[in-house]
């Protein structure tokens, strides 16, 4: 008889790869990005006309669905998740149960998990017609889930959904109305945001996607996968770098505003820092979205006419690292989050809720790799490992430890 187990040590060669920086997990029709030439498409449309030309929602229809949408079908999505943004009103106790001064990342990754136990038929997906009530779903009360985070934190009353408004105003009436009076929307700020959440929408297989996909693959469901996927982007190596940027900048004018001294200091190799919003796995000349959202940012910081020294600081460390050795040599460039965080703070929006932004953003993204995943019978995320542990050991009993 074969023995099954010699035969796998035969045979079973893994490729190591730490950080899975050269492995593909997956084939998709989604997003092109080529690192080495800045080129980031949306199902074949450069980022640079979506940004110019559609609307978030309009975009994220494209990215989930793989077509622009017609007048006719976007105002449908549109209605739809109008008609799906109320969530149920017992998830506010568990949203009561968390402290004011959680971070609305942890509330949100919780909140949307929850959404489970409200809507079970979002767990198994059996068909087409199930799949997009899934997906309108999603979209419509994540978006409010993810202001109530910040109502919460500010001990405002939560606000709902307002059907006469569009995605990206809803969030802003959402985020900032009060009981007083109406807010009053300025469509800079709505194009800013519209073009940020654009900018945002996919990335192909970065970290918080590819846990999307991976707790996906086990069938999860999409409330579950993209509440891993919240999770994941927290961290400050992704997401939360647009938190930590602003964290950092702030920590140098508090320090004195020497922009330079940093710089010093991301270069020391005994010194853990690092520059935050520099540097890209994947882009290594520059970040298309960065130029984009660049030139968003000059617009803003001009039209709104803020004169915010921590920003003085951030175009500073912008200019000094274009022209550092170090930075240049590495192809260090300021990335998409170094200059999302300064468009959110012009735009009063709190540091802690920067990354939540991020994922209204990125939303969807992950449903359109989710969707993939489960259209194209992906089988199970599960790598594999090279044991450096032990060999076989006797068991002590307590006396002899
Ligand atoms: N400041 C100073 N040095 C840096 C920085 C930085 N921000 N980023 C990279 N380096 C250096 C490294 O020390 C290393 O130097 P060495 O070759 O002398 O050892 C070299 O550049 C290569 O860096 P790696 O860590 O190998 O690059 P990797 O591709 O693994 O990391 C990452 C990319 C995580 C984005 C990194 O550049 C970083 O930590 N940046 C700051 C955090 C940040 O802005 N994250 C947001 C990423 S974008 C997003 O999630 C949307």
């Amino acid at each position: 008889a074969i023995d099954i187990n010699k035969l796998r040590d035969l045979t079973g060669a893994i490729t190591m790869d730490p950080g899975y920086k050269n492995s593909g997990s997956c084939k998709s029709d989604i997003t092109f990005l080529d690192g080495e030439e800045g080129i980031l498409r949306y199902r074949g449309y450069a980022i640079e006309d979506l940004a110019d030309k559609a609307s978030f929602l309009e975009v994220s229809y494209l990215v989930i669905f793989g077509e622009l949408p017609t007048r006719a079908q976007l105002e449908q999505f549109e209605a739809d998740i109008r008609k799906y943004s109320l969530v149920n009103e017992e998830m506010k106790n568990i949203i009561d149960g968390f402290p004011k001064t959680a971070h609305p990342m942890g509330v949100l990754s919780s909140l949307t998990s929850a959404l489970t136990a409200f809507n079970p038929k979002v767990v198994n997906v059996e068909n087409e017609s199930e799949m997009y009530e899934a997906i309108v779903k999603t979209m419509g009360k994540f978006l409010v889930l993810a202001t109530w985070t910040f109502r919460k934190s500010s001990g405002y009353p939560l606000n709902y959904y307002d059907n006469t408004k569009g995605y990206v105003e809803n969030f802003l009436r959402l985020m900032f109305e009060l009981p007083t009076g109406p807010y009053t929307i300025n469509p800079i700020v709505v194009d800013a945001l519209d073009k940020l959440f654009i900018l945002h929408a996919d990335h192909e297989q970065n970290c918080s996607t590819s846990t999307v996909r991976m707790v996906g693959s086990s069938h999860a469901g999409l409330f579950a996968s993209i509440s891993a996927g919240v999770s994941a982007l927290w961290g400050p190596l992704h997401g939360g770098a647009n938190q930590a940027v602003l964290e950092m900048l702030e920590e140098i004018q508090k320090n004195g505003g020497d922009a330079d001294k940093y710089l010093e200091k991301a270069k020391d190799k005994n010194d853990p820092f690092r520059l935050m919003g520099f540097g890209h796995r994947v882009y290594k000349n520059f970040d298309p979205r960065a130029k984009i959202i660049k030139k968003a940012a000059d617009e803003v910081l001009a039209t709104l006419g803020v004169n915010d020294p921590v920003l003085q600081i951030a175009k500073k460390l912008e200019e000094s690292a274009l022209v550092d050795e170090y930075f240049v040599s590495r192809k260090l460039y300021p990335n998409v989050d170094f200059y999302s965080g300064i468009i959110y703070r012009a735009l009063g929006i709190p540091t802690d809720m920067f990354t939540v932004l991020f994922a209204i953003g990125r939303l969807p993204g992950w449903i359109a790799q989710w969707k993939e995943m489960r259209e194209n019978k992906e089988p199970i995320g599960r790598p594999r490992q090279i044991y450096t542990g032990h060999p076989l050991r006797d068991f002590k009993p307590f006396e002899q430890r």
